[in-house]
């Protein structure tokens, strides 16, 4: 779909430049200039915008866009950014050639995929990152089956090993990080083995947000940054593990504003019922304002009868269900709302915010669903 004209798009989300580039900034001082970083802009910059977060990051030092999958590359690719694009996802066979040929870097975690780039008739090696199995148990070369693929990789001539990654699977859920240290374990173990067979691992990277702000013995020489890039934090507990830590407050800013506008007002008489289900009925004549946006733009369906949003700076709660396009709020204590106001769903607007957490809490969810399911069509606009 093609938005020219921001302002007559149903909803749309502004991304502050100014943010992004603050939440880059503090990270790059938390770990130094000697570490890397991969900016995750994988699930569309977690619903900020592929293109938006690669322009915003252009005068930046980043070392990496990082994204899931090949078709994800190729979008990030049609801006022709600087950062080289490490896919961290699957690539299926069939897709390989075009990825070595375009240049990503790959992710790889089977001795399949290797077998396969080397039968590849190509021109430019196959750059490597090899993802190790540390205790996630996502995507992973188990250390068993190490030595298989040594011994293949020192046949290939198709091949450039670039890195080496892990994953963690328990550092935003819990302030107890020992199973994060079980895994740096894991990963230090495995990664001698690897330069025992005689590799050389140019970059060595296992840290996300948490692991970012929390832990420098998971910088290695780059870091995968995520979450806290768009201003967000991974958990609750990483938050708080970050300040008993004698971290400062603020240290974050989230960089996204989801807008709106009031379509239409009307004046419901007490004991009506609002939208489908009749699961809301009014206790007293109130104003209602109709929000031309629903769950096929990423608003959660779990919000309904739940959910708030900030109209003149006050807060109108969702009444009766989130339907596919269309959400009803209470406006009936918020003085002179009129068709066209503007709506707040995501973000500040005067003295009060809804937080991503606020909805994820609603929804029952997490901050990264809230944002990164946020429809890719609508507009996103740098500010
Ligand atoms: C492999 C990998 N690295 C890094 C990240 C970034 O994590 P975060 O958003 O918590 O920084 C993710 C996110 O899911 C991931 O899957």
């Amino acid at each position: 779909m093609k938005n020219t004209n921001i302002s007559t798009s149903l909803s749309w989300l502004e991304v502050s430049r100014e943010n992004i580039l603050n939440n880059i900034r503090v990270i790059r001082k938390k770990i130094g200039s000697d570490v890397k970083i991969a900016a995750v802009v994988k699930a569309n910059a977690y619903g900020h915008g592929y293109q938006e977060i690669a322009k915003i990051l252009e005068d930046e030092t980043i070392a990496f866009l990082a994204v899931h999958s090949l078709e994800e590359a190729f979008i990030i690719n049609e801006g022709n950014f600087s950062p080289e694009i490490l896919i961290v996802g699957y690539v299926p066979f069939e897709q390989l050639q075009e990825a070595v040929e375009a240049g990503f870097h790959l992710t790889v975690y089977n001795t399949e995929t290797i077998e396969f780039l080397e039968k590849l008739k190509i021109f430019k090696k196959a750059k490597i990152h090899l993802k190790l199995e540390t205790g996630t148990n996502r995507q992973g070369i188990d250390e068993k089956e190490l030595p298989k693929f040594t011994e293949l990789l020192k046949k290939t001539k198709n091949i450039e090993l670039i890195g080496a990654s892990t994953h963690f699977a328990n550092i935003e859920d819990t302030t107890d990080h020992s199973y994060a240290q079980s895994q740096i374990d894991r990963y230090k173990l495995i990664i001698s083995e690897i330069e025992d067979a005689g590799f050389e691992i140019p970059i060595k990277h296992t840290a996300s947000s948490a692991a970012s702000l929390l832990f420098s013995k998971t910088h290695y020489n780059m870091i995968r940054f995520g979450i806290s890039l768009y201003g967000l934090w991974p958990s609750k507990e990483t938050y708080l593990s970050y300040r008993l830590a004698g971290g400062e407050n603020n240290l974050l800013t989230p960089a996204l504003t989801w807008k709106t506008k009031v379509a239409q007002i009307k004046h419901v008489p007490k004991g009506s019922f609002i939208g489908y289900g009749c699961t809301y009925r009014t206790t007293a004549d109130s104003k209602i304002a109709v929000l031309p946006l629903g769950y096929y733009d990423g608003y959660d369906r779990k919000l309904s009868n739940l959910g708030y949003v900030l109209i003149k700076g006050e807060r109108a709660q969702v009444r009766g269900r989130v339907c596919m396009d269309n959400i009803m709020v209470d406006v009936t204590n918020i003085p002179d709302v009129k068709v066209e106001d503007e709506v707040v769903l995501l973000g500040r607007q005067n003295g009060d915010i809804i937080t991503a957490e606020q909805m994820a809490s609603w929804a029952q969810t997490i901050n990264y669903e809230i944002v990164a399911r946020i429809n890719p069509l609508l507009p996103r606009k740098i500010i």
